[in-house]
């Protein structure tokens, strides 16, 4: 990466502004119930802590509160949960700018603290130029490691580096090296898996990584409008009616450009999408009003012989309805023979990492993403604002 990253800066009695994604998800009571985010930053705090910087401000936004201040979005828990983390205590202050913050940051006993949620300014979405500025002026150095968010242009990602030197924490460098060496250098026969709810989401990886792979294997909601286009019969199954004519074309230029797009050849069939529903297999035609919710058997052994020889896999959305239990059984079975395969496999964030940790096999992948959005516009091969905006080396 030719940006600054931490290791290239004196951090000693310095005071370290870094932008972290903590939007991690939660239940009813407020409980996190995946604190992946929050683990992926540990790397980096633990740091900036050991090379002796005076203080380390963490922020972060997490849902979408849209300007407000709405008490369920609040940081809060994530300050009780980083502290456990590292065995140490994390200070909490109610907002993230202002001179009340100032200081209180300026009397902290504690080296580490978070700030109320970003997001509950209405200025941080809008890059407002004067409230990056605020931000800035809480610290002398800023680290973005925040993965996740580094596809907007937000005052904490963007408009904040304008104001201070801005350097990649390791979470964000890790990323963009599995991810980039994955899409501009991989190792051949390099395959991509697609799958999720929608062709519309994925159109930009398909065109951006079609000529770079040897081969894309479609499932999901998104397949049967593939099917479709291909004059199959795909009942009452996800259909995007408006992309028939691009997923014509997308096929077609994969013959022109000699690359395989495999689709599935059965699929798991029911007449309404719901827990405990009837599910039956069926193959290539599907009748008027089933619904496929899964990838078939027949299906599941086709798209792992093709892997079987891949040395780079990249996987962007799940294969079936996986949050369901009986619907889950296609990118699963991929999932654990993908697990095993010595190749180096790349999972997107969102959905996908989900399923890889439903499954339990967080630790047999080469790289989970942190980031959901962040990694499928990364695939699409656009400039992320948030890692663009860093200082040059
Ligand atoms: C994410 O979860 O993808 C990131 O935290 C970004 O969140 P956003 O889509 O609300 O900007």
């Amino acid at each position: 990466m030719n940006k600054l990253t931490i290791k290239d800066l004196d951090l000693k009695d310095k005071t370290i502004l870094m932008r972290a994604d903590f939007n991690v998800p939660q239940d009813a009571e407020l409980k996190i119930t995946d604190d992946t985010r929050i683990k992926a930053t540990l790397p980096t705090i633990k740091y900036i802590l050991e090379k002796g910087a005076k203080k380390l401000i963490l922020i972060s936004h997490l849902g979408r509160p849209d300007g407000k201040v709405v008490a369920k979005y609040s940081l809060k828990p994530v300050a009780e949960r980083l502290s456990n983390l590292l065995g140490q205590p994390v200070k909490f202050l109610n907002d993230c700018v202002g001179d009340s913050v100032k200081k209180d940051i300026a009397a902290s006993a504690e080296r580490i603290i978070l700030l109320e949620n970003l997001r509950f300014h209405a200025e941080e979405e809008a890059n407002d130029v004067n409230f990056a500025k605020q931000l800035a002026t809480l610290a002398e150095i800023f680290v973005n490691d925040a993965f996740g968010t580094a596809h907007r242009a937000h005052a904490s990602t963007e408009g904040v580096t304008h104001f201070l030197k801005s350097a990649a924490g390791f979470l964000l460098e890790k990323e963009i090296e599995y991810l980039g060496n994955a899409v501009s250098d991989p190792k051949k026969p390099f395959m991509v898996i697609l799958g999720g709810a929608k062709v519309s989401d994925k159109i930009g990886v398909i065109e951006n990584l079609l000529p770079k792979c040897d081969t894309i294997l479609i499932g999901g909601g998104m397949c049967y409008t593939f099917l479709k286009a291909q004059g199959k019969q795909i009942g009452n199954s996800k259909l995007e009616k408006d992309k028939l004519g691009l997923a014509k074309s997308i096929l077609d230029k994969a013959v022109a450009l000699k690359k395989e797009i495999i689709l599935p050849i059965d699929h798991i069939v029911v007449d309404n999408i719901a827990e405990g529903a009837k599910t039956e297999i069926v193959d290539e035609f599907i009748p008027e009003g089933k619904i496929a919710v899964d990838i078939g058997p027949k299906s599941i052994d086709l798209f792992n012989a093709k892997l079987k020889s891949a040395k780079t896999i990249v996987w962007n959305g799940p294969l079936g309805i996986f949050e369901m239990d009986a619907f889950a059984n296609g990118t699963k079975r991929v999932a654990e023979f993908i697990s095993g395969l010595g190749a180096t496999t790349i999972i997107g964030g969102g959905d996908t990492a989900a399923a890889i940790a439903k499954f339990k096999l967080e630790d047999k992948m080469t790289h989970i993403s942190t980031g959901g959005g962040a990694s499928l516009e990364y695939l699409e091969g656009k400039t992320l604002p948030g890692v663009a905006a860093l200082s040059d080396k």
